[in-house]
């Protein structure tokens, strides 16, 4: 019985350290009011998004919430109304996952707002936009190639890609992002059996949102107690971004990578300007800009 007290009493003890240090992060300290200034949030129907736009909209921001989903973003709006007690709260439709969507987003915005003051990219981050960026890529008769761990999925989302594209250039390869040998099977797999690269995404994240929502029931299971437990709410991790968007006295900052409301320095290749020209033009190609 002292045993299973003190094992109990220890993991409380460990979880309260880690809760002080590495859990609690800052918070942006900046008390900017936003009033008669404009903001999209992109993706603000949930999540990190929007607890960004709650944030925005308690400064006085006339904040929009471009979202794909109409009803989902109508009840956001609601909500961010409430809470923050500001009407200038609106919905405006975005699908990010097309251009069409993108560009009738932008006309949108362009006939019916006057100014724009702050941007925040959002929208993101679930299998949902991943498969929709395959859709996108193999219908303009790119080469695709799914890296998935699960290669049953994978297979019925090259079938469906491939149904509706008439594409047969779409493969799957294995790729589990957790562990470091199966990133390095993927990459000799794929200088193997490749000629050329031209665009590589790579994503991840510990804040408990909505992100969990497109894994299986025993994933669920899984990460639910872990991330009640160890993840950060969506108010904590917007922090960084509406430090980013509101601190006064950080312009001479401009292009830096924030973490944790503060500057970070990156790697080499994040500083490489040619590899930037490249991701800049093969995006600017592959999204039909160009
Ligand atoms: N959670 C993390 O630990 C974490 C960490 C670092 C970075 N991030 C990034 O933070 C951003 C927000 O993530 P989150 O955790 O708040 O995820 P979330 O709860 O799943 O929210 C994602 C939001 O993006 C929207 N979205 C997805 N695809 C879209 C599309 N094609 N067009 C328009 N909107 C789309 C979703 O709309 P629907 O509701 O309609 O699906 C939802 O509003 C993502 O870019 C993610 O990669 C997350």
């Amino acid at each position: 019985m002292f045993t299973v007290l003190l094992i109990c009493g220890g993991l409380v003890a460990f979880y309260l350290l880690l809760y002080v240090t590495v859990l609690r992060l800052p918070k942006c300290q900046s008390t900017t009011k936003l009033h008669g200034k404009t903001v999209i949030v992109t993706g603000a129907n949930t999540g990190i998004g929007k607890a960004t736009a709650l944030d925005l909209a308690k400064r006085g921001a006339r904040v929009i919430l471009a979202c794909r989903d109409e009803s989902r973003a109508q009840a956001a709006v609601t909500d961010i109304q409430r809470e923050s007690g500001n009407k200038e709260v609106l919905y405006m439709h975005l699908d990010l996952a097309s251009l069409k969507s993108v560009r009738s987003f932008a006309e949108n915005f362009l006939k019916k707002e006057s100014r724009l003051d702050i941007l925040i990219s959002n929208a993101g981050g679930n299998t949902g936009i991943g498969k929709a960026t395959a859709l996108d890529l193999a219908g303009r008769g790119v080469r695709v190639i799914l890296a998935c761990r699960n290669q049953k999925k994978a297979e019925a989302a090259i079938n469906d890609i491939k149904k509706a594209t008439g594409s047969n250039d779409i493969l799957f390869m294995e790729l589990d992002l957790g562990s470091l040998k199966s990133v390095r099977a993927f990459v000799e797999n794929f200088l193997k059996s490749e000629s050329r690269l031209d665009l590589l995404i790579n994503n991840a994240g510990i804040v408990k949102t909505e992100l969990s929502r497109h894994v299986s029931l025993w994933q669920k299971v899984f990460i639910e107690p872990v991330a009640r437990l160890l993840f950060l709410d969506p108010k904590t991790g917007a922090q960084t971004t509406l430090h980013c968007a509101v601190q006064e006295g950080i312009e001479h900052l401009s292009g830096r990578y924030f973490s944790c409301c503060a500057v970070e320095e990156v790697g080499a290749k994040a500083k490489d300007d040619a590899v930037a020209k490249k991701l800049w033009e093969v995006s600017e190609r592959l999204s039909g800009l160009s």
